[in-house]
């Protein structure tokens, strides 16, 4: 067991170092130092954000699914995708070091309206620093009813960076489930992934797609797709 989880790390570490070879360094460390900057002192004299994230990654290649968090850019256009009501909430998942959560507020969702959920006890940590004015909860998405108690009833638009292509098949259809059933039927659910080609099933079969960005300048290129509830 613990030998296939090292030769599945060395896998995911060869892979990603492979992909960074092929595209370009440049990208990576201008958002590493960029998330860095952001920090208060007493934060940056702790690891900062891009080390944090890839420790976790080598600790759980399948949870994150990536060796390093999303680009300013490609939070952006997550953020975007979502729609501003002044009383909906919105429920993250998978909030990692907080760059989409950041994005997100910087939209004009207020706090009191954003929920963060994640798995990670290290990351949800850092995220309470980072975003001290937001609710974040340490939990698995697979039970996000329980997690969300009464707030279930206020969600509008779920966000997720959650790495669907990787996670095992019982929780990606536990999480599917739970989104399907929370989300009302003019509510929204926002996912970035890395696969450009638009046929991910696993969610045209539970929800309508609406439409889709590319962002080509993200590390991989990501693309962005909206999705509702079938009603
Ligand atoms: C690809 S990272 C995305 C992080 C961040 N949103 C970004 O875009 O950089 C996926 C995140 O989802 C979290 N995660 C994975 N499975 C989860 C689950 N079942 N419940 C909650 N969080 C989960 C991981 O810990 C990780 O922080």
């Amino acid at each position: 067991m613990i030998q296939r989880n090292i030769s599945k790390a060395k896998l995911f570490i060869n892979q990603s170092v492979a992909r960074v070879r092929d595209v370009s360094l440049s990208r990576v460390f201008i958002d590493s130092i960029r998330e860095t900057s952001i920090l208060s002192k007493n934060e940056q004299s702790k690891s900062p954000a891009w080390v944090l994230f890839a420790r976790e990654a080598l600790r759980n290649p399948r949870t994150i699914g990536t060796g390093w968090a999303s680009s300013t850019r490609l939070a952006r256009t997550i953020a975007n995708s979502v729609p501003l009501d002044d009383d909906a909430l919105i429920v993250e998942l998978g909030g990692g070091t907080g760059i989409v959560t950041v994005a997100l507020l910087e939209r004009g969702i207020k706090p009191e309206n954003l929920i963060s959920i994640e798995q990670s006890a290290s990351l949800a940590d850092y995220l309470r620093q980072r975003c001290p004015k937001i609710r974040v909860i340490q939990g698995d998405a697979l039970h996000l009813s329980d997690l969300l108690g009464e707030d279930v009833h206020r969600v509008k638009a779920i966000v997720s960076g959650l790495p669907f292509r990787s996670l095992p098949d019982i929780v990606k259809h536990g999480i599917i489930k739970q989104i399907d059933n929370i989300l009302p039927k003019d509510g929204s659910l926002v996912q970035f992934t890395y696969d450009l080609s638009g046929r991910a099933y696993i969610f045209t079969k539970h929800f309508k797609y609406i439409s889709h960005k590319m962002v080509w300048g993200n590390l991989p290129p990501a693309r962005v797709d909206i999705y509702h509830p079938k009603s």
